[in-house]
């Protein structure tokens, strides 16, 4: 998979090859990133051709002075050296200048990844390219760490550097990775936004210039995550070239996206050098996180379809991954923290009547937390609430037939807590400045040993004294004052408390590999492959209105899937904004992801409990497709749509979903597409709903014999009693043809309700099961 000729570097993945070489001074001159290669492809047939010499430009030695490393295209580059784009590097050397000039030593090749000292990585790669860079002048190296994935289409990058000098070097900035990759009239995809509104895509040409996308909150954010993507300018979901990259950390990130004069686009991504300053001492090394490349000559879901794998494959570990995830009930927008242990057990016994696995006792539980102003840090259970204690309590839920799950907040403290006025020292503030607060609490210092041991001893004593099974572990406010009074360098603090939070993590979950964790940060906050390596799945944002999920997880979906993201089917109208949605639309979004409820299940009628029942029977049936199968965003002809789908694993069986935005009067035919299937005949049925006759309004006067007040008692009970069956649609036909798409029935035009049409209106949607035919030619083919 990775070869080496000549000093030419050639790294295969199954569908992609990446190629480099040493130039003759020593340099990392990067050939091609692309489709793969034939064997044997002449990288100086595919290099720059650097034959005249450029005006003004530097020369590196005057023996060539066609040799600019401003105008080449580099593997990596240094400061001060007639490079004046963005550098990976800003390093004050053992002299004291900011010149370094890092040239080929030696290379290596390993079997699998290389472990990290630090920071979490990825595992189960196939070969490892290890290139040592040493400075021209002083004893300073540079090892750039290339791992295969070859099935997964990833190459991943990291740099290590170590100072040999007697003198110190301080690091400024020091990114995983850069490449100069040939425009395509690119465009930059980002993830971007905000508490309830995370992960919404949005797309920039790259103009001339540098563009950023960096967190600097402490965590790798909800403003900004640190996946993105470089398409050309004709890429579609289908088609198209499309680069995708990807950041192992949790913390601050930066990634710059440089178009220079000569339309090279430089890509480099790593730790956000904003307020970061490392010191390394004589034999002192420092290592960036991993970086995560991938490329894809099939859209936007070729690029997806590598992350996703590579996700699956080679970030999420040990014992949930690939296994099948509980439909869990959470307790906070049932209760959120107004609550008592006979409250929870009856959200538990009704959660069991209707088919869920697991119970999550949300916010609340502990010390004197009765709102969010108090009593973070103290994690013994509050005896107002639990008089018998949490493994009581626990031990009710199990002869329910439920595990038991906990949310903690383990990196925080509200001043009002025993804690804080234990140790107040071990919050997070500047010594003489009033420490900011953010929901009312304060973001506790991991530099300090004292603070990870205590977290890791209180975490690990509720866990195993109560038995549980699932942790939702929360981070619900951004750093302010980053500095450490245990820190020499206050440069540090930043990456070292992410440092400590993986150890933290490390020492909590290693030795509890059973239970399923699941991370939080108001949502998705720290929605990241650093986090992933330790918990499988996150909570993707504590927005739960599906139109408003299907740009967060669409958003996600393109770097990472859905195995990955909490989806729970809530109230309505919305706790967030108040949006009235169907509950058959509610479920139909929430089931692309690990599924659950986070309602108060009192209030569901007689035909919502019926129609809940049903959704958990159908999800159990088809979790693995929407967890484990290939998903895919269709392109949507219309703007008002969107449709998702999963294949199995054996591509055999699908399910498609159909989301309307907004209805559109006498809308004209939609068709449901269905792409990736394996050759053969297909039974496709729309998975039955109900539709509440509440949706009629006062419509509803044209078929009663009696007139009803739409908003009155009789029309409220009927509507708690009885819905109407919401368009059943059943087609045969080949696999061929669903890739083109087969028109559905009409939608509701204002002239009458049969049960052939199909009521969508506002935020409507259906789900589609595709299936294969096992007739003998099925099989036959
Ligand atoms: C955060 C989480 C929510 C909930 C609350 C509890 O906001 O994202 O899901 O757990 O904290 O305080």
């Amino acid at each position: 998979m990775i070869s080496v000729k000549d000093q030419v570097f050639r790294l295969d993945t199954a569908e992609t090859t990446y190629l480099f070489r040493v130039t003759k001074f020593g340099h990392l001159e990067h050939v091609y990133y692309g489709p793969l290669l034939a064997p044997g492809e002449d990288a100086r047939v595919l290099a720059q051709k650097n034959t005249a010499l450029l005006g003004n430009s530097v020369a590196y030695d005057e023996s060539d002075v066609s040799y600019c490393l401003d105008h080449m295209y580099l593997e990596w580059s240094d400061n001060g050296r007639g490079d004046y784009r963005q550098s990976p590097t800003e390093l004050k050397m053992p002299d004291g200048t900011f010149t370094s000039d890092f040239v080929y030593a030696a290379h290596e090749m390993v079997d699998g990844p290389v472990p990290m000292r630090t920071l979490p990585s990825a595992y189960g790669g196939d070969q490892t390219l290890v290139i040592t860079l040493r400075d021209t002048t002083a004893p300073v190296t540079l090892a750039l760490y290339y791992t295969v994935y070859a099935k997964a289409n990833v190459i991943t990058r990291r740099a290590v550097l170590t100072n040999e000098s007697r003198k110190p070097l301080v690091i400024r900035r020091l990114m995983s990775m850069m490449v100069d990759l040939s425009d395509e009239k690119f465009h930059l995809y980002t993830l971007d936004g905000d508490w309830i509104k995370e992960a919404h895509l949005h797309c920039r040409p790259v103009e001339y210039g540098v563009l950023t996308n960096a967190s600097n909150t402490g965590a790798s954010s909800n403003r900004h995550n640190p996946a993105f993507m470089l398409a050309a300018a004709a890429a579609t979901e289908e088609t198209g070239n499309v680069y995708g990259f990807n950041l192992v950390y949790s913390g601050n990130h930066a990634s710059y996206i440089e178009k220079n004069r000569r339309d090279i686009v430089r890509v480099a991504t790593g730790i956000n050098p904003h307020c970061f300053e490392w010191v390394l001492e004589q034999g002192g090394s420092f290592e960036t996180p991993e970086a995560v490349l991938t490329f894809s000559n099939r859209g936007f879901n070729g690029m997806s379809r590598n992350m996703h794998y590579f996700v699956n494959e080679h970030i999420v570990r040990g014992h949930w991954q690939k296994r099948e995830r509980p439909i869990l009930i959470n307790s906070w927008e049932a209760y959120y923290f107004d609550y008592d242990e006979g409250k929870l057990l009856q959200l538990a016994k009704k959660a069991k009547e209707l088919g869920m696995e697991l119970f999550v006792l949300d916010d609340g539980w502990f010390g004197r937390r009765d709102d969010d102003r108090a009593g973070l840090g103290d994690y013994t259970v509050n005896r107002k609430k639990f008089p018998r204690g949490l493994k009581a309590f626990a031990d009710q839920l199990r002869k329910l037939g439920l595990a038991f799950g906990i949310w903690v907040e383990p990196e925080m403290v509200n001043p009002d807590s025993d804690l804080y006025r234990q140790h107040p020292e071990w919050a997070v503030h500047h010594p003489e400045k009033k420490p900011l607060l953010a929901r009312n609490q304060l973001v506790l210092d991991l530099c300090r040993k004292e603070v990870r041991d205590y977290i890791v001893e209180q975490v690990g004593r509720v866990l195993d004294e109560a038995g549980v099974s699932y942790v939702k572990w929360d981070m619900n406010r951004a750093v302010a004052e980053a500095c450490s009074g245990v820190l020499e360098h206050q440069g540090e603090f930043y990456h070292r408390y992410i440092i400590g939070l993986y150890e933290v993590l490390a020492r909590v979950f290693g030795p509890r590999p059973q239970i399923l964790l699941e991370s939080c940060s108001s949502g998705g906050n720290r929605f990241d492959l650093g986090m992933l390596c330790f918990s499988p799945q996150v909570w993707t944002s504590d927005n739960t209105d599906p139109v408003e999920r299907l740009k967060i997880q669409g958003g996600l979906s393109y770097f990472y899937p859905l195995s990955t993201m909490g989806a729970h089917v809530a109230q309505s109208p919305s706790s967030q904004t108040l949006r009235i949605t169907p509950l058959s639309t509610r479920f139909n979004v929430a089931c692309f992801g690990c599924f659950g409820y986070e309602l108060d299940l009192r209030f569901l009628t007689p035909e919502e409990k019926k129609e809940v029942k049903e959704q958990i029977a159908f999800y159990k049936k088809y979790r693995r497709v929407f967890q484990y199968g290939t998903f895919s965003r269709l392109p949507a002809a219309k703007p008002n749509k969107v449709f998702w789908q999963c294949v199995s694993e054996d591509k055999n069986t699908a399910v498609a979903g159909f989301f309307q935005t907004q209805v559109v009067p006498a809308e004209t035919d939609d068709r449901l597409r269905v792409a990736g299937l394996d050759a053969g005949e297909y039974v496709v049925r729309t998975r039955p709903q109900r539709l509440h006759v509440g949706r009629f309004g006062s419509l509803i006067n044209h078929i009663s014999p009696v007139t009803l007040d739409p908003e009155g008692f009789i029309m409220q009970q009927i509507n708690r009693y009885y819905s109407l069956p919401d368009c059943v649609e059943e087609y045969r036909c080949s696999a061929a043809a669903l890739d083109v798409g087969i028109p559905l029935n009409n939608q509701f035009s204002g002239t009458g309700y049969n049960e052939n049409i199909r009521m969508l209106s506002d935020f409507g949607s259906n789900l589609y099961i595709v299936e294969k035919v096992n007739t003998e030619e099925g099989e036959d083919e």
